[in-house]
């Protein structure tokens, strides 16, 4: 069985082959076919724009998807850059822009600068969404530390811990983060409706 990974994110998708390898199942994402559709995510919430990826992706290929939308919603900044957490500095702008730019925004507020990820994964096969949601939380700290995972890793610290998030493991990463938890509960809700043969 084939499933399609609708996202382009390297990060994303080195941690999503990983959370599903025990599925034995090919899983195929954007950079892996030719023809990737341009996707606009242009819904007003995770869920929303999440099922926008899926639905032009199997709209095109007629193979199941997994999706996902995630981002950072950081307390002292009314939730933002929440949505829009790849595009905060702009369109076009580097992981290290957005990093700046929040950094910038909080420098006038109080530590702890409480936030958390989110991530919100659905599978679709051309009938059904099957939905699936999770969150990490932690806080913001304006000391860079690590070079792994992607975005907003190395200025987040998350809760419990004396490390940011760049600086653990993939497998430490998957086993607390927002999308690890998001991708374990649609794994177990999938188990029990896919013939993975
Ligand atoms: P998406 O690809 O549209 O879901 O955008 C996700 C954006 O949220 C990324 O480009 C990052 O800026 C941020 N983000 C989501 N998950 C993570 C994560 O695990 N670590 C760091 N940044 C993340």
């Amino acid at each position: 069985m084939k499933i399609i990974f609708a996202s382009g994110n390297k990060g994303k998708i080195v941690e999503v082959r990983k959370l599903l390898s025990d599925l034995g199942i090919e899983i195929i994402a954007l950079p892996d076919l030719e023809d990737a559709p341009e996707i606009i995510e242009d819904a007003d919430t995770f869920e929303g724009n999440a099922k926008i990826k899926a639905k032009v992706v199997f709209d095109k290929y007629k193979l199941p998807v997994i999706a996902d939308d995630s981002g950072l919603s950081v307390e002292q900044l009314g939730g933002a850059p929440g949505i829009y957490s790849a595009r905060f500095a702009g369109e076009g702008c580097t992981y290290e822009d957005n990093n700046r730019k929040l950094l910038e925004e909080l420098k006038n507020y109080p530590e702890p600068h409480r936030a958390k990820f989110i991530c919100h994964a659905v599978f679709y096969d051309g009938k059904d969404f099957v939905n699936s949601v999770g969150e990490l939380k932690g806080e913001i700290v304006h000391e860079y530390r690590g070079i792994r995972g992607f975005g907003y890793d190395p200025i987040f610290r998350p809760e419990g811990y004396d490390r940011n998030l760049a600086e653990l493991t993939l497998e430490e990463k998957n086993k607390i983060s927002h999308r690890g938890k998001a991708f374990r509960g649609l794994k177990e809700k999938l188990e029990s409706l896919i013939d993975y043969n």
